[in-house]
């Protein structure tokens, strides 16, 4: 049998810690290693397969349209990336879609966009205010935005125009703000920073001091939208409308897609200011739309809000159980559990042998994000596993 895992330390740089487990098949919340071993995936291609693996939705979209036609460019229209972007615009507060690859890419032309419109109505402001601990991808733009040392000092120095301000205070981005500011860029929840949810009123005091400002509120929801916390997009939760969002992660079921969707006062791309090869692909676009308009014609949402809830109330019976189980957080399927030390690694590492794939977001926590789609038996399966791994810390 081909040893894969020597393979990829001969090929590749060491980028990723890997868990010790190649995976060969996918269905629904199961994943199947190359032993024939089964996993209950709550880890979800981090947030992204959110009908699960290989829906029936998605397989037959993409062979359809792979038979029929996977990519042409930008220079003309095609019909898959129209109904895509439809069904978006139709769904949500926004008026205007650029289609990319990826949440990195999403962010930055969400920035770019904010640039741009601070030059034609700001006086040409350019800086954007993040949060301490956010995540918003691995360009080296997007690195200068992410509100973490760890991810500038390999690079630095790292792109100007971030100001990275601490979390869920408006204090501080009222603080950080100046004459040459065009926005706020914020994740409604913080994903990869650990689930940190923000306080009520947080973002809705963002949105007041943007408008009284006049600059521009981006939300990043490449891990809160399309259904992932219990609404269609997260921003519904905070009774806010934000000028722009990013999207990816979820919006493909699996196949890479990015979106930045924007209101039309900030709609300031012109003719050739940005542009993708591959993004808007049909292959990519009849994805989106399979996945989309499944989550929306099967109240996917509210069904993770359910879920969500019951996934909580299981992990606060844990919590309830093991007094080293310190903070339990998060919204729909987003959602964490906080150790008193860093205790992750090794429960990590014993859920896996028992079946179940979690991710590790920090050495103290664990990030729970299953597929959207999942219901209540297999939530009791996985915490019928944690449990047994918790009783032997
Ligand atoms: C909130 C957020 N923004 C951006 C990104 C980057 O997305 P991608 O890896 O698709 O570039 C991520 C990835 O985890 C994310 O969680």
């Amino acid at each position: 049998m081909t040893n894969w895992q020597k393979l990829e330390s001969k090929y590749f740089m060491p980028t990723i810690k890997r868990m010790p487990i190649t995976l060969v098949k996918g269905k629904g919340v199961r994943v199947w290693d190359d032993n024939g071993k089964e996993y209950l995936d709550f880890t979800a291609g981090w947030g992204v397969n959110s009908l699960g693996h290989c829906h029936s939705e998605v397989v037959s979209a993409i062979t359809e349209q792979a038979k029929t036609l996977i990519q042409t460019s930008n220079q003309f229209y095609t019909i898959p990336q129209l109904q895509l972007a439809e069904l978006l615009i139709e769904n949500s507060c926004f008026g205007k879609v650029f289609f990319c690859n990826s949440g990195a890419e999403a962010n930055e032309g969400a920035v770019k966009l904010a640039r741009r419109y601070g030059k034609l109505h700001l006086d040409g402001a350019y800086k954007v205010i993040t949060a301490l601990n956010s995540f918003h991808g691995r360009t080296l733009a997007m690195t200068a935005a992410t509100g973490q040392r760890k991810f500038h000092e390999p690079y630095s120095p790292v792109p100007d125009g971030f100001i990275n301000v601490e979390y869920n205070s408006i204090g501080a981005i009222k603080k950080a703000t100046s004459a040459q500011t065009c926005a706020v860029m914020l994740e409604p929840i913080q994903g990869e920073g650990g689930v940190n949810v923000p306080d009520d009123g947080y973002l809705k005091a963002v949105r007041a001091w943007c408008d009284e400002k006049g600059i521009l509120l981006i939300l990043d929801e490449v891990q809160t939208g399309i259904g992932r916390i219990g609404t269609l997009f997260g921003y519904e939760q905070f009774g806010i409308e934000p000028d722009i969002i990013s999207l990816a992660k979820g919006l493909g079921g699996g196949i890479p897609i990015g979106a930045l969707l924007t209101k039309e006062k900030s709609a300031v791309f012109a003719l050739g200011e940005h542009g993708s090869t591959f993004g808007g692909n049909p292959l990519a676009c009849a994805a989106g739309y399979a996945t989309l308009n499944f989550i929306i014609e099967n109240d996917i949402p509210g069904k993770v809000k359910r879920n969500g809830d019951y996934l909580i109330d299981q992990l606060k019976k844990l919590k309830a159980k093991y007094d080293f189980i310190v903070e339990v957080r998060g919204r729909g399927l987003l959602v964490a559990i906080q150790f008193n030390s860093d205790l992750t690694q090794n429960i990590v590492k014993s859920c896996m042998e028992r079946g179940l794939l979690l991710n590790p977001v920090k050495p103290n926590a664990i990030r729970f994000m299953p597929p959207l789609t999942i219901v209540k038996k297999d939530i009791d399966s996985a915490m019928g596993i944690l449990d047994k791994v918790l009783a032997k810390v």
